[in-house]
């Protein structure tokens, strides 16, 4: 499997949508081909107008708040010894995540495609609560779909969706997480289509909905391809990204402008409880590729092929799946996968809040616990970059439970 030299991460698929001959693709009912086809056909028009570039890049700095900082880590490089490690603030953005790239760019074409309502996925309560606020900001109806279990445990963020005045669907089928959360939401875009835009919350689904989620985090790498050469005055020859993946928006954007350079990327699934055969890691642990929203990709599986359990204390990465971008990636030998456990993620969430002044969510401290397990072993010249996209505030119930106290 190769990449295609001089084309763009999201246009690497063929003319069915497929990455790699084999990732990706539009699986989805009749009834949402002319829906699918008719928001593809928009997108591909509006990526290349500049009067909608214009708007993009204006709401991304007077709304977002773009850039977002990159900052070096010197208590933790000094304590860890090794690599220099610094991070990528994204959780400065507004909101606290990344997910208000994705959710600011699809309320904008659902300005474009004239709708007055969206519709949108959420896990840990972040894409949920982006696209209610975006929403509000854009002056659209909004509702969310969000597994009980994942209401329970991200209970700041669900707050902040009822403020922002969006209806919070419970999902109580399945494991009441992050993938019936999708599969609800589309169901509910499947009989509501003429009127309602659906905003899928990562890199996963019908194609259209990887691309506009991943040309909108791209916001990321883009800012960090210019701060990376302020601080170095080049790219340094031994540069390591490190994300955390659960649908993959987050990396993808991460490491889209550094495609082309020597990088090397390194993803973060979520590794379970580390006693327990339960994960939400299908790169890491070889699952087999099937179909799941829509999309050919890894999967966690059964043996008859049925999406099979997961679990994690992140509920961002708590999905059996992954976007079709990262199986690519993996297959072309581009990225490389590891998996964190919940027990590595909160050691490292309370390391880096300890030592620094930010304070990342359980997803990015996947992120974080490889950071901290591989500087140690690099030379000083070496550097890593870590996307912290995410704030832990909404994880302060949790991580009083596990750790005794909350730090921020
Ligand atoms: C802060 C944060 N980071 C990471 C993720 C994982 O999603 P993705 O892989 O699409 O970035 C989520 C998902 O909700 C999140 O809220």
């Amino acid at each position: 499997m190769k990449i295609k030299k001089g084309v763009s991460l999201i246009d690497q698929h063929d003319k069915n949508f497929m990455y790699g001959g084999k990732f990706g693709g539009n699986f989805i009912p009749e009834t949402l081909k002319k829906p699918i086809d008719d928001l593809t056909k928009l997108f591909s028009k509006l990526r290349r107008e500049k009067k909608f570039l214009n708007e993009r890049d204006y709401h991304f700095q007077t709304y977002v708040g773009a850039p977002t900082p990159f900052i070096k880590l010197e208590n933790l490089t000094d304590r860890l010894g090794g690599a220099q490690i610094y991070a990528k603030v994204v959780s400065e953005a507004n909101g606290g995540a990344h997910k208000i790239y994705n959710a600011t760019v699809h309320c904008l074409i659902a300005k474009r495609a004239g709708k007055k309502f969206i519709v949108g996925d959420t896990g840990a309560g972040y894409a949920g609560k982006m696209l209610s606020m975006a929403a509000k900001k854009f002056g659209l109806k909004c509702k969310i779909f969000m597994g009980a279990k994942d209401i329970k445990r991200q209970r700041p963020n669900v707050e902040a969706m009822k403020k922002n005045g969006a209806e919070v669907v419970p999902v109580t089928t399945g494991s009441q997480t992050l993938v019936d959360a999708v599969s609800e939401c589309m169901r509910y875009w499947v009989s509501n289509c003429d009127l309602v835009h659906n905003c899928i919350g990562s890199t996963v689904g019908p194609n259209i909905f990887i691309k506009i989620c991943a040309w909108s985090t791209a916001q990321i790498s883009r800012e960090l391809m210019i701060q990376v050469k302020d601080e170095f005055g080049k790219i340094p020859k031994k540069l390591k990204l490190i994300n955390c993946v659960g649908g993959g928006s987050s990396a993808a954007g991460f490491w889209n402008e550094f495609m082309n350079t020597n990088a090397e990327f390194i993803g973060v699934e979520a590794g379970g409880p580390k006693n327990s055969k339960l994960h939400a890691a299908p790169l890491t642990n070889g699952s087999k590729i099937g179909i799941l929203h829509g999309a050919a990709q890894y999967v966690i599986q059964d043996k008859e092929g049925q999406i099979g359990s997961t679990e994690s204390i992140s509920a961002g990465l708590d999905y059996p799946g992954i976007s079709p971008l990262h199986c690519f990636l993996k297959d072309a030998k581009r990225a490389r996968y590891t998996s964190a456990s919940d027990e590595d993620a909160l050691k490292a969430y309370e390391l880096v809040s300890k030592l620094e002044n930010i304070s990342p969510s359980l997803e990015p401290s996947h992120a974080f616990a490889e950071a901290i397990r591989l500087a140690p072993k690099l030379k000083s010249s070496e550097v890593i970059i870590v996307n912290s996209c995410g704030d832990s505030l909404k994880d302060k119930d949790i991580i009083k439970q596990r750790l005794g106290s909350y730090i921020r």
